[in-house]
Parts: C-alpha cells; sequence; structure tokens
C-alpha cells in the first residue's frame, strides 16, 4: 500500500501488515493513510472472506504519533481525531470479518485499532492500554467508545482513567482479548480461524457482522427487525439453497458467495 503498509491476499484471506518499526508502528500520516488505502483495496476484492491486521516486530501500535501531535492546535487535534475515527470505522465497517493478531504494544491509538477488528488475538506479550492521560489528553480515535462497550463502563473507566497497560492474561479476562497465544502461534492460530471463516457461507457472515454491529446499540426492537430483514435476504442467496441441500443430502457445501 505505502512504505508502512502491506497488504498480501492469498486463498480467500487479506492480511495487512504495519511496518514502521522505528517507531513501534506509531500511527502518523503514513501509516493511517497505507491502512485506508488496504481497506478501500479489500473492500474492491470480491475474492476476500477474511482478514487479519497486524503489527511488524515487537509493537501492534504504539499509539497516535505522539511526536507529530505535540504541537497540534485544537483544531488541528479535531481533524486528527476525525481522520482517524473516519479511517477507523472503514475498518469497522468492512464487511468481512477483520482478526487483530494483538503482537506486542497495542496502546492508544493501537488498542483503539484492535478494538475496530471483530476478534482480537493475542500473543502472550501482547500489552495494551489507553494511556492518553499521562500525555494529558483522552483517546481521540474510538478509545472511550469501543474499549466500555467491549468490557462494559465500569472496567473501561478503570484502564481509561488510570491509564493502566494491562498484559495479554488480563486483556483475556475482561473480553479485550478473545484467545491468548504463545508469540509463534499467533499468525497460525489466525490463519486458521480466518481460514475456518472463509469456509462459511460469505454472504450470510457478512450480514451476521452487520446484524451484530448495527443491531446492538439501539433498542432490541430495531436489532430484531434487522436481522429478520438480513435473515430473508439470505434466502434470496444460491448459498443458502446449496447449504441446506448440502445438509438434506449429507455432504459438506460448495459456497459461492452469493
Ligand atoms: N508516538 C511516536 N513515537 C513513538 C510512540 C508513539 N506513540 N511510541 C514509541 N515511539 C518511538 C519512541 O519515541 C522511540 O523513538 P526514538 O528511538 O526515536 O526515541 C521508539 O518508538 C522506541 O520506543 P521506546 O524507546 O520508548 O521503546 P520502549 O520499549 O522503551 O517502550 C513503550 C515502549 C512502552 C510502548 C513506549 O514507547 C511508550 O510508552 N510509547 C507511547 C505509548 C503511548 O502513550 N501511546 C498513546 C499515544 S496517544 C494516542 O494514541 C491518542 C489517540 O488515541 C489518538
Amino acid at each position: 500500500m505505502n512504505d508502512h503498509v502491506r497488504l498480501v491476499i492469498e486463498n480467500g484471506i487479506g492480511v495487512v501488515t504495519i511496518d514502521r518499526q522505528e517507531a513501534l508502528n506509531a500511527l502518523d500520516d503514513g501509516v493511517l493513510a497505507g491502512l485506508e488505502e488496504a481497506f478501500l483495496a479489500l473492500g474492491r476484492d470480491p475474492s476476500v472472506r477474511a482478514v487479519i491486521l497486524t503489527g511488524a516486530g515487537k509493537a501492534f501500535v504504539a499509539g497516535a504519533d505522539i511526536k507529530a501531535m505535540a504541537a497540534f492546535t485544537p483544531v488541528e487535534a479535531r481533524a486528527f481525531a476525525q481522520r482517524g475515527q473516519r479511517i477507523f470505522t472503514l475498518i469497522e465497517d468492512y464487511p468481512h470479518p477483520v482478526i487483530a493478531a494483538v503482537n506486542g504494544y497495542a496502546l492508544g491509538g493501537g488498542c483503539e485499532l484492535a478494538m475496530t477488528c471483530d476478534i482480537r488475538i493475542a500473543s502472550e506479550k501482547a500489552k495494551a492500554g489507553q494511556p492518553e492521560v499521562n500525555l494529558g489528553v483522552l483517546p481521540g480515535f474510538g478509545g472511550t467508545q469501543r474499549l466500555a462497550r467491549i468490557m462494559g463502563r465500569s472496567a473501561a473507566k478503570y484502564l481509561l482513567f488510570t491509564g493502566e497497560v494491562i498484559g495479554a492474561a488480563r486483556g483475556l479476562e475482561l473480553g479485550l482479548f478473545n484467545e491468548v497465544v504463545a508469540p509463534e502461534n499467533l499468525l497460525p492460530r489466525c490463519m486458521e480461524i480466518a481460514a475456518a471463516i472463509a469456509a462459511k457461507a460469505p454472504v450470510a457472515v457478512s450480514f451476521v457482522k452487520h446484524a451484530v454491529n448495527e443491531g446492538t446499540d439501539g433498542p432490541m426492537a430495531h436489532g430484531l427487525s434487522l436481522e429478520a430483514e438480513l435473515f430473508a435476504g439470505t434466502f434470496g442467496t444460491q448459498d443458502q439453497k446449496e447449504g441446506m441441500r448440502a445438509f438434506i443430502d449429507k455432504r459438506p457445501p460448495q459456497f459461492l458467495g452469493k
């Protein structure tokens, strides 16, 4: 994509790697632009069924770039937050599942980036937190909102107020991470999960993501109505016919993604 973000697509799985190791993959203009380009490119490729997002070296992402932000005026800070939020929402809204392979530090904007993903698998070396209060600021790329939605307001406020950095085991207890694995198993395990998802009916998987993302923040009636519409929508796909026919015929289904 650019000097700091790589995208490889193979067998229906996209792997996005942030590689700005000299700054522990901190999010500057270039990394943000690379992430945006990568997810726009993924959106144009109909072969992709699942994506893995990770960092090169010892960090996932150590936050937004503090050196770039240090001299911001309030107007510049607002524009930076809005840009980051727009790109992070693009990732969150990407129609297929995105798995964060949290290989190391996921701090500030890095924790916020991991939280835009649907599933977070952590290496035993992962460290996560929202340490912005140490810098005299608060999270600007969605941390106050997504952390509270993932782990509940009470646990989220504790981490946001204290800036405490937690290890992988605590992240697992709080529901930030779905699973913790040995560092050498991180990418293989994420690949295994991505491949398992890629073998399912793609439209159905994509509708699941939409139903959870769009349906669970508002009233139950809205979520249920959305679910019923999406359920109906799957009955217009060839994959619904194939999936149910394969069950009745006692054979594995061959999904086409339509
Ligand atoms: N921004 C810019 N540069 C960063 C960075 C960041 N967020 N995190 C690390 N770096 C740079 C360091 O400045 C250092 O560069 P130099 O070699 O040029 O000095 C290099 O990466 C290596 O970092 P350290 O020497 O600090 O490595 P360490 O192993 O001793 O410590 C660390 C690792 C604990 C992650 C430490 O780097 C750190 O605390 N980083 C900052 C974490 C942070 O506060 N993140 C939140 C940022 S604010 C934010 O994200 C706002 C938002 O929501 C949008």
